[in-house]
């Protein structure tokens, strides 16, 4: 992997965990000999991320451009803007693309303009879709394409299972894409509760984004000028001082932005790689995830890495049957066409 050169392009770089990301990049070597591309929703409003900023070297070299996931058609033009850039030699080829925009939507039924369900097109379609467009301007030599994974996606085992899931709706938690994409669940709550709805919508989204890691990277390593690429997933404990409970209950949020950084901070003295932890920890970690080529190998494939160390996905993701329904069902509602991806075996 090249220390000397490439783009690092990060989307939610204005959110908790992504200021966390940003502020250690910025103090790393990383941040004058590689460029970076910041995916905001809205420039103008990316204040966190403006003042994080000011911190940067002056040779900082950086852009901060517009990208709504929501948006299939928007996730499109931004990618056909980078790709361009990289055609032209404007940008260095793409050495880690960070996938750490998410949201958590436990508000009710949302869907976007494209007609899929709020939390599922953010942390999963969107992400699907981006990668794919993107392959063509990645590093074919090293390049990582690293999502942020969750202990929420562990509904069974791990960490901490998900308390929002029955054990009946343990056995239909994953099924047909449209209906995961619509927000349909097969055994749906008798107390129809919004917040546990979204809970679910949430863990699930991070399933599937452990179930497409593993896909995705066969298909990589099998294309021959596509197999150095890694896709890696982050999972970041639980990191408080960020807005990812922002549509949850009142006492849920209030925990989340202002109690649990600072336990994080707090325990941070005792145990290096806690289950609550702090942005800064969390904007190492996933540094290291981006460049480190001791901890995981130069050539890392479909790893999943628990804070600073190796882990396990969850069990109900490692159905190979079920990634490729997942993957097949995704080019559908993503509308992968033709030449949209450099990837040969897309279909
Ligand atoms: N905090 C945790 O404990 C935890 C645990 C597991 C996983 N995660 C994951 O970590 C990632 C970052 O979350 P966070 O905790 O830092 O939450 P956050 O503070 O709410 O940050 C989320 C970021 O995603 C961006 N975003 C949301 N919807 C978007 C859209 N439609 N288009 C473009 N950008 C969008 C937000 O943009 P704006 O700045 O415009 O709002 C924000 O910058 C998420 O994937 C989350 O699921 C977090």
């Amino acid at each position: 992997m090249s220390d000397t050169s490439g783009t690092v392009l990060v989307t939610g770089p204005n959110g908790g965990l992504g200021i966390g990301f940003v502020a250690q990049l910025l103090r790393s070597p990383y941040a004058t000999s590689h460029e970076t591309i910041y995916a905001v929703r809205d420039p103008e409003k990316a204040l966190a991320l403006k003042t994080v900023l000011k911190t940067a070297p002056k040779d900082h070299k950086h852009l901060v451009l517009p990208l709504d996931l929501t948006s299939l058609d928007n996730i499109r033009k931004f990618a056909t803007d980078i790709n361009q850039r990289v055609t032209a030699g404007s940008l260095p080829p793409i050495q880690a693309l960070v996938l750490n925009a998410g949201v958590k939507d436990c508000t009710g039924d949302n869907f976007t303009k494209d007609g899929y369900e709020h939390t599922f097109a953010v942390n999963y379609l969107a992400n699907f879709l981006l990668s794919l467009l993107l392959l063509e301007s990645m590093d074919k030599q090293c390049g990582r394409i690293i999502y942020v994974g969750s202990t929420a996606a562990f509904i069974t085992g791990g960490p901490n299972p998900s308390p929002f899931v029955s054990e009946q709706q343990k056995k239909a938690f994953i099924t047909s894409t449209e209906n995961m994409a619509k927000g349909i669940e097969e055994i749906p709550d008798p107390k129809g509760d919004a917040n546990g709805v979204g809970e679910r919508r949430y863990s699930l989204s991070k399933l599937l984004m452990n179930m497409w890691m593993y896909e995705f990277q066969r298909r990589l390593d099998a294309d021959s000028k596509l197999s150095n690429i890694a896709v890696l997933g982050l999972d970041p404990g639980w990191t408080g001082g960020t807005d990812i409970a922002r549509n949850s209950p009142a006492g849920a949020k209030f925990f989340f932005k202002n109690i649990l950084n600072r336990v994080g901070y707090i325990i941070s003295f005792i145990w290096s790689n806690p289950l609550i932890r702090t942005p800064s920890k969390t904007g190492a970690d996933f540094l290291r995830v981006c460049f480190d080529r001791k901890a995981f190998g130069e050539y890392p494939k479909a790893r999943y890495i628990n804070g600073s160390e190796l882990y396990h996905t969850p069990e109900e993701a490692g159905d190979e049957k079920q990634q490729k329904v997942l993957w097949e069902g995704s080019l559908k509602l993503a509308g992968i066409e033709g030449d949209d991806t450099v990837l040969d075996n897309w279909r």
